[in-house]
């Protein structure tokens, strides 16, 4: 199975930052990362991912002091320098399709992926929030349909951009003074709804050819634009049966396409409570659940998916959200657990504080292994993206007691077969396919 590391301020329980043997001012330092990122690379892990918003997410002063940041940098510059302390973990950075253009961000992730010796990968996000829009001259954020609409053609255009060098296209001929081999490199000059791009791109072309294309919508625009141009996904899955429907659901869409049922991944995220007996796992996790701040984790709510419960009653159940043009699935994936398990309000703040919908095991390492094991085996997954409730301590219980079961199962590698992303995740290099024309890529994928 892949695993990715997702690195998340001081870890992914919502009060992780409050745990007594937490440093919260840690992720200002850059050799926090360094250490997690060196942590995740002996152990042998697909890549590290840094999630991003382009916003502080809070509607006042007082909510934003409740929520220190996760994101205290920029994943991309973070990413760089951490490129250069690691030489065999994925670098994967979430960047904005809606918020960045289509030529920057094809040179930054060229730039990283050469830079690395081609272990770049891009999180096509979004930008689900009002919060975000109002850093980008907007009152409210575009329409869902509309952000997967621009996302589609961009996504296509930042791979044409990538195309439009072959792979050797220096000459560097001082006798007849010619540098490129003209016949090597081309104007993409894209002309399309929302972007017009005439190229070429002058990082010339990445090393794994396109860094690999991550996304994590889980609504039906999100699967759609998945189907069609994602090779690893991510997503929040609560049970076995929902995840291999996802799963296998996405496969079938991308075979319809032409593509091979392995030429996308899907990683659900899980967060693990683990130690030698049940006890003291589940000791862990309350541990945690006691620093929680019901009145600010409303206030997330409200802001992460444009569902107010500050007025309900907390030991009720809580009322269908209203439509979010924000992050549809995972709105939808907490109601229908809330109605599903019939939990109150309060109950579904500490569902959200453990991993914000993402899968939780709590248990000994047979049962973590068994339940991962099981997903795996069944088709509900091509691995985990590995949410540690703290850092550097929960990643230090899956490295250290999680790993050697699965390696005993023969389930995890025990040393890198390569020394690019794409070979790690047995995904094809693209060749400098620059015949399928953008505008074919946009008609396939559009909502
Ligand atoms: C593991 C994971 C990581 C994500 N990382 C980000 C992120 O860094 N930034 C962001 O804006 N959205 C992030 N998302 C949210 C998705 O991009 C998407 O907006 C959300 O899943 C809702 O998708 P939908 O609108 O298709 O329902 C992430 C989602 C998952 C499952």
């Amino acid at each position: 199975m892949k695993l990715g590391a997702f690195l998340f301020g001081v870890g992914h329980h919502a009060a992780a930052w409050r745990h007594p043997d937490v440093d919260p001012r840690a992720p200002f330092r850059f050799d926090y990362w360094r250490d997690l990122a060196q942590k995740a690379e002996a152990a042998k892990f697909d890549a590290v991912f840094l999630a991003d918003n382009v916003a502080l997410f809070g509607a006042s002063p007082e909510a934003i002091a409740y929520n220190p940041p996760v994101y205290t940098s920029e994943p991309l510059t973070q990413l760089a320098a951490l490129a250069t302390h690691t030489s065999r973990i994925g670098l994967i950075a979430t960047v904005s399709s809606t918020y960045l253009a289509p030529y920057h961000v094809a040179r930054k992730f060229a730039a990283l992926d050469q830079l690395s010796g081609g272990r770049a990968g891009w999180n096509l996000v979004t930008s689900g929030s009002d919060t975000e829009a109002a850093n980008f001259g907007l009152d409210h954020q575009l329409a869902h349909d509309k952000r997967y609409e621009i996302a589609a053609e961009h996504v296509a255009v930042v791979q044409a951009l990538w195309d439009s060098f072959d792979d050797d296209p220096v000459l560097a001929d001082k006798q007849s003074g010619q540098f490129y081999d003209p016949a090597k490199l081309r104007y993409i000059d894209h002309k399309g709804e929302h972007f017009q791009v005439r190229g070429p791109l002058q990082t010339g072309r990445p090393t794994q050819g396109h860094p690999v294309i991550v996304q994590a919508g889980s609504s039906e625009d999100g699967q759609k634009l998945a189907a069609a141009t994602a090779e690893l996904v991510f997503t929040a899955q609560q049970s076995l049966e929902a995840s291999r429907a996802f799963v296998q659901g996405l496969k079938d869409r991308a075979q319809a396409l032409g593509r091979s049922r392995d030429d996308l991944l899907v990683l659900p995220g899980v967060t693990i409570y683990v130690a030698p007996t049940r006890e003291e796992a589940e000791a862990k996790l309350a541990l945690l659940h006691a620093f929680v701040d019901e009145a600010g984790a409303l206030q997330s709510i409200k802001a992460f998916l444009d569902w107010d419960l500050t007025q309900v009653d907390i030991d009720g159940p809580p009322p269908p959200p209203p439509f979010t043009e924000g992050w549809q699935s995972r709105q939808k994936l907490f109601y229908d657990v809330a109605v599903a398990e019939k939990l109150t309000v309060r109950q579904l703040i500490a569902r959200m504080a453990a991993a914000r919908g993402h899968l939780v095991l709590v248990g000994t390492p047979t049962d973590v292994v068994d339940e991962l094991e099981a997903w795996f085996e069944s088709g509900a997954a091509d691995g985990f993206n590995i949410l540690a409730p703290t850092f550097p301590y929960g990643l230090d219980d899956v490295i250290e007691l999680v790993l050697p079961e699965l390696r005993r199962r023969g389930l995890f590698r025990e040393d890198y077969e390569g020394s690019t992303l794409r070979e790690h995740l047995g995904l094809k290099r693209p060749d400098a396919g620059f015949v399928r024309a953008a505008q074919t890529q946009i008609e396939e994928t559009a909502p």
